[in-house]
């Protein structure tokens, strides 16, 4: 990477979370979820979030329009295919944001996906490119153009629409390594060859894109950096298809750290990101989108800056960078503040809420602070993630059509699991029992029997909010409705906190129901 020292630049930091990131499988967040991460993105400081694909549904269109609405210090980007109605769409969803809308619009340009995919020549990609970008800039200013598959794409042809649409007006042209092929130093090359063969390129910004299938997108993407990139494309925890996108901490952190290998000046500021946010960010990211962070992760994995080896504990105490090149506190570690108990009031409830990016309405304070009383009987502390997770899942479940009001059940090795479940709809209760093949599965069959519903269970998993025996289990459910109920059949996340992971799994799966029947109003 190294290479001749440049003047030091900016590196704009593209989050992709909420869009390539949400598309992981089992990913995805409600819209309360994805204000929550975007506010959170805002603290970190990134330069553009692009907050998704608008034209895919009502519901991707409006959480695009609402983070646009909210966030008021980054870009907004709203991808679209080289599509008029996909174009107009974006330009529709990110109005909100004014001047700091982006419309990201792509196409493929590998000689795989043209044949294959598109079924088109060079000459018809070039000119659905170039036409899509003129409309796109007659509708905002700021309009990024990404060849996907640009990695695998002829590298003449590449630099030929690269050229084009930065004619056409693109102020950001991205290159995708789309399916994860590339290598350091291949990538470094091929943006290299781009500054030296594309004449206007200058007028725009390089960005890159790396996927993680071989698990070299982080490697790729600083190589495609020291190469002359000055955005680089990812997602905090590195969430996204298949192998995931670049992990942006990760990204962020060898920015700040090694400048110097990227061809940056030794002490460059190269970002304007807040590191000390990195920590929180991927906590708020892995309880949204309900994906669990590696515990080995770097800069944000729970064992991240654990040392167990005496020699290493010995070499830490008497001068911490023997055995570590980061201060865990400029990511963000060790500034989680005192726990609230059950003693702590509504007002401290509230404060503490706010701190951690929930702004909520009086009823919706009132549900929580419920829920915070009953769990501070049974927890000593309430820690913060405790918190969030039953802003979660208190809001989800009271906003749907059932409530749950008690829940009973016996399992054992010789017994037959059973659950009692009573639920509230518009004030009247409804109570019924069901056997199945352990407690949770027959607290799901008892909601079934009640709501009227029949799921199938697609994906399950439990985490702890917080470390310790007392902490609370929180799951996030997957659930296919059958046919035929008020429900629809798309599968629906659902999630839950509890105490007791049965609970949990209860609730998490009723909140399933409520998010099913609102879909399908
Ligand atoms: O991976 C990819 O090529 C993409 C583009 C839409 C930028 O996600
Ligand atoms: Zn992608």
């Amino acid at each position: 990477m190294g290479g001749t020292t440049m003047k030091t630049d900016h590196v704009r930091i593209f989050d992709t979370t909420l869009r390539d990131g949400e598309q992981c499988p089992g990913a995805s967040m409600n819209l309360r979820q994805k204000l929550e991460v975007a506010r959170q993105l805002e603290k970190l400081g990134v330069d553009i979030i692009e907050a998704g694909f608008p034209c895919i549904s009502d519901g991707d269109f409006e959480s695009v329009s609402s983070i646009a609405r909210t966030v008021k210090s980054c870009v907004i980007a709203g991808l679209a295919r080289c599509v008029e109605n996909d174009i107009r769409q974006a330009a529709a969803a990110v109005a909100a944001a004014g001047e700091r809308g982006r419309i990201h619009t792509f196409l493929a340009t590998s000689p795989l996906h043209r044949e294959f995919k598109l079924h088109k020549t060079k000459e018809e990609v070039l000119d659905l490119a170039v036409r899509h970008v003129k409309l796109a800039c007659s509708l905002v200013k700021d309009v990024e153009f990404s060849a996907e598959d640009a990695s695998r794409t002829e590298w003449d042809f590449l630099a030929q629409v690269v050229e084009a649409v930065i004619d056409a007006g693109a102020t950001t042209v991205n290159i995708p390594d789309t399916v994860g092929y590339s290598t350091p130093t291949e990538f470094a090359n091929l943006i290299t060859y781009l500054r030296k063969n594309v004449s206007n390129i200058e007028r725009a910004i390089i960005s890159v894109h790396c996927h993680n299938d071989i698990g070299l997108a982080v490697a790729n993407s600083l190589a495609a950096v020291g190469a002359g990139a000055r955005q680089v494309e990812g997602a905090i925890n590195g969430i996204g298809e298949r192998a995931g996108n670049a992990a942006l901490e990760e990204i962020i952190m060898a920015l700040r750290l090694r400048p110097d290998s990227f061809g940056f000046e030794k002490d460059a500021r190269v970002l304007t990101v807040n590191t000390r946010e990195l920590v929180k960010t991927s906590r708020t990211v892995s309880r949204m989108s309900g994906l669990a962070v590696q515990r080995s992760k770097a800069i944000v994995g729970e064992n991240a800056f654990a040392h167990s080896s005496g020699i290493h504990q010995h070499g830490i105490l008497s001068k911490r960078e023997t055995y570590e090149v980061l201060d865990p506190a400029e990511v963000g570690w060790g500034e989680t503040e005192l726990p609230l108990t059950k003693h702590s009031g509504r007002a401290a409830v509230k404060a503490r809420l706010e701190k951690l990016g929930h702004v909520l309405s009086e009823e919706e304070l009132a549900q929580v602070f419920e829920r915070f009383k009953h769990i501070g009987d049974s927890k000593k502390f309430v820690y913060d993630d405790d918190l969030s997770a039953l802003v979660n899942d208190s809001l989800d479940t009271h906003h749907g059509k059932w409530k749950m009001v008690m829940i009973q059940f016996t399992a054992g090795s010789n017994t037959k699991p059973t659950a009692t479940v009573t639920l509230e709809k518009e004030g009247r209760p409804y109570t019924d029992c069901a056997i199945g093949n352990g407690p949770v599965n027959a607290c799901f069959k008892a909601i079934d029997r009640i709501t009227r519903t029949r799921g199938e269970l697609v994906d399950y998993a439990v985490r702890s909010t917080t470390a310790g025996q007392d902490a609370l289990g929180e799951v996030s459910v997957k659930v296919i409705f059958g046919e035929g109920s008020e429900t629809c059949s798309r599968p629906v996340s659902g999630k839950g906190a509890a105490s007791d992971v049965i609970e949990a799994s209860a609730r998490a799966y009723l909140n399933a129901v409520n998010r099913s029947i609102m879909l399908s109003e």
